[in-house]
């Protein structure tokens, strides 16, 4: 079985394969939900929340993989995807059920990444998963994850 830092590896070379192939953002968005769901296990929700450039502060749901969720706008400070948003920080919860401020997509959820993607240090979007383990996500996952936003970060 390889390990997580080789699944990283190929996740990565993917993503520049998938940015060479195509140019519309949002196909590229959605392949890349496809790309982490396909290859780490216990990824069970993948997707994009983007800053509405419409609305002030207030994120809007983009391409994802899993079930639909009740959060397509979430504004920013609420939930740990408005944190994210808020502070420019990414978010690594070990266990959702002891957030305080945490927006609950579906009962199975235990654990989240909240990754921001920033352009010229401004937020721009941010890559969400949720697992139904606990602790699914580490810090290879945050290092590698980070990565991969600062590689699509021009989209924006
Ligand atoms: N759990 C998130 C809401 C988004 S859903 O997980 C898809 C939050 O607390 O902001």
């Amino acid at each position: 079985m390889p390990s997580k830092e080789e699944i990283f590896q190929e996740v990565q070379a993917q993503t520049e394969q998938i940015l060479d192939q195509h140019d519309d953002r949002d196909t590229i968005l959605q392949k890349i939900c496809e790309l982490l769901d396909s290859k780490l296990e216990t990824y069970d929700w993948t997707g994009f929340y983007i800053a509405d450039p419409e609305a002030d502060r207030e994120l809007v749901l983009g391409p994802f993989v899993g079930e639909p969720t009740d959060h397509t706008r979430i504004k920013f400070g609420e939930g740990i995807c408005g944190q994210a948003a808020d502070t420019l920080e990414t978010f690594l919860v070990d266990d959702v059920s002891k957030a305080d401020n945490y927006l609950s997509c579906s009962i199975h959820v235990k654990s989240e990444i909240v990754v921001p993607v920033l352009k010229d240090g401004e937020f721009v979007a941010e890559l969400d998963i949720d697992s139904h383990q606990i602790a699914a996500m580490d810090e290879t996952d945050q290092q590698e994850l980070e990565k991969l936003c600062a590689k699509i970060a021009h989209l924006f």
